[in-house]
């Protein structure tokens, strides 16, 4: 019932989103849940990466859900209600039966079970700190433009990459999309009280 009334809206009935959002639920299957590796990460035959193939450990999902969700109300679910929210996304993916009562009694046991629990790596540039960055960048050093203004509407050559985004969007709860067709608003809405940053 949280998940239908606070998390559907966004994220789909049974967790496999729409355009915008990746799914959280597909892709693991029981031999994962046994070698806890995801088969489906290596062999790309899955068009997106769901939550549920790439997360290892059930408490990074738990914390992740209890401080940012949901997403226009975070930190407004009880830790009951996120026991229940992870347990209904592990159930969704086969890991636990639907009835199950995950606590912190049982937690450790159904880590045991994580389809991804050891496809964690370390060995990449965001843990190592003589490896190679995720991420690179230049600054600019000559003829720079005077002001940026950040926001998050999207440059026109991928406005309308995916077809029109109001149409793809569920029509009821808190989440719209706007119309792509269209070009997008001339100026961005001013920010609203001091210190507040990139609100969208
Ligand atoms: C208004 C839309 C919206 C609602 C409602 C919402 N979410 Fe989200 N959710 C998002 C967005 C956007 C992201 C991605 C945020 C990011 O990557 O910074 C996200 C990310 C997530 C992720 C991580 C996905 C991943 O693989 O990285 C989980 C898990 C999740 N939400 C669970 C929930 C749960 C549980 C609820 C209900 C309590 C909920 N969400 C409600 C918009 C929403």
């Amino acid at each position: 019932m949280i998940w239908e009334s606070k998390c559907a809206s966004c994220h789909g009935v049974f967790g496999e989103s729409n355009e915008i959002f990746t799914p959280i639920a597909g892709g693991t299957t029981t031999d994962d849940i046994k070698t806890g590796k995801v088969a489906s990460l290596a062999d790309r035959k899955q068009p997106q990466r769901t939550t549920l193939m790439k997360v290892p450990t059930v408490s990074t999902l738990w914390d992740y859900i209890y401080r940012a969700m949901l997403w226009n109300a975070p930190r407004s679910l009880t830790p009951d209600d996120t026991y229940a929210l992870v347990a209904f996304i592990l159930s969704l993916g086969e890991i636990i039966p639907d009835d199950f009562v995950l606590s912190d009694a049982n937690i450790a046991d159904v880590q045991r079970k994580m389809p991804n629990r050891n496809g964690m790596t370390r060995n990449h540039g965001f843990w190592s700190v003589n490896g190679k960055p995720d991420v690179n960048g230049s600054s600019c050093m000559t003829n720079c433009v005077k002001f940026v203004q950040i926001g998050s509407t999207l440059p026109d050559f991928a406005r309308n990459a995916h077809g029109n985004i109001a149409e793809q969007n569920r029509l009821y709860g808190p989440y719209r999309g706007s119309d792509s067709t269209k070009p997008p608003i001339a100026k961005l809405p001013g920010v609203i009280g001091r210190g507040s940053s990139s609100r969208c």
